[in-house]
């Protein structure tokens, strides 16, 4: 067998519950009786390539993320980042807690608990090869570019691709994406957005249709089905 060098890996973690129709963080949320971090978290863990955790929360949920670590049952190193007000100050701030001889780290929404062992693995896996990289699926709808309701134009489907996490990056690329980011103000909603505004290239690494980011109550429910058809018994 292969041994891949591990990598780290950060878990943005520090949104609110809002589109869920939750007033509290919806990675809190049971889902078949386990909160939607846990689930994410026991995928992670369960992949070798993975040395040390970084989860990014709000304080007032740390007393919550602690009592989810404790039932993990898990060697690894898992600490806790203060979370920042949007997703990217949440990963800088996870950038800046990374290990010191960090070279390469994942990240990973806390909110795709879908995420197989596998996927985890086939990321690190090619971090190996690539500075920066993706976990994608082409998309199946025919994508519209709307302005005011009405249709400017149609991208060609062949080109696109839904983004997903985890993504992965050379720590020291990523750290200077991310304060040429501050320094100039950018706004982007993933990191890869980051390494291609520096220039820098950003592979794809096949993703999986069920890693679904858990945002309303329906992905809720289409969630608890997947995990379902994967084990009929689930919290075994
Ligand atoms: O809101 P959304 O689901 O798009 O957020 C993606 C991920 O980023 C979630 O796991 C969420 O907890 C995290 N996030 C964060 N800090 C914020 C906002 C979102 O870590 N300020």
């Amino acid at each position: 067998m292969i041994s891949v060098p591990t990598c780290e890996l950060l878990i943005p973690a520090a949104g609110s519950g809002r589109r869920m129709g939750s007033d509290r963080n919806k990675l809190l949320l049971p889902l078949l009786g386990k909160p939607i971090l846990q689930w994410t978290l026991e995928a992670a863990i369960s992949t070798s390539a993975i040395s040390w955790i970084g989860v990014i929360g709000q304080p007032y949920d740390f007393p919550a993320f602690r009592e989810i670590f404790a039932k993990l049952n898990s060697e690894k190193i898992i600490i806790l980042i203060q979370g920042g007000d949007t997703r990217q100050a949440s990963v800088f701030n996870g950038l800046n807690a990374l290990p010191a001889n960090s070279e390469y780290v994942l990240i990973h929404d806390g909110a795709r608990c879908l995420a197989t062992p596998d996927l985890f693995t086939r990321c690190a896996e090619a971090l190996q090869t690539y500075l920066g990289l993706i976990a994608a699926i082409q998309v199946k709808d025919t994508i519209k570019v709307v302005n005011d309701g009405i249709v400017q134009s149609t991208p060609d489907r062949n080109y696109l691709w839904a983004a997903q996490t985890p993504q992965g990056f050379a720590v020291k690329e990523l750290k200077q994406a991310h304060f040429q980011a501050q320094t100039l103000n950018w706004a982007v909603t993933d990191d890869a957005a980051l390494f291609e505004k520096i220039g820098l290239p950003v592979q794809i690494v096949m993703g999986e249709e069920t890693n679904l980011k858990i945002t309303t109550p329906q992905d809720l429910a289409i969630a608890e089905f997947i995990l379902k058809q994967r084990s009929p018994h689930p919290l075994n």
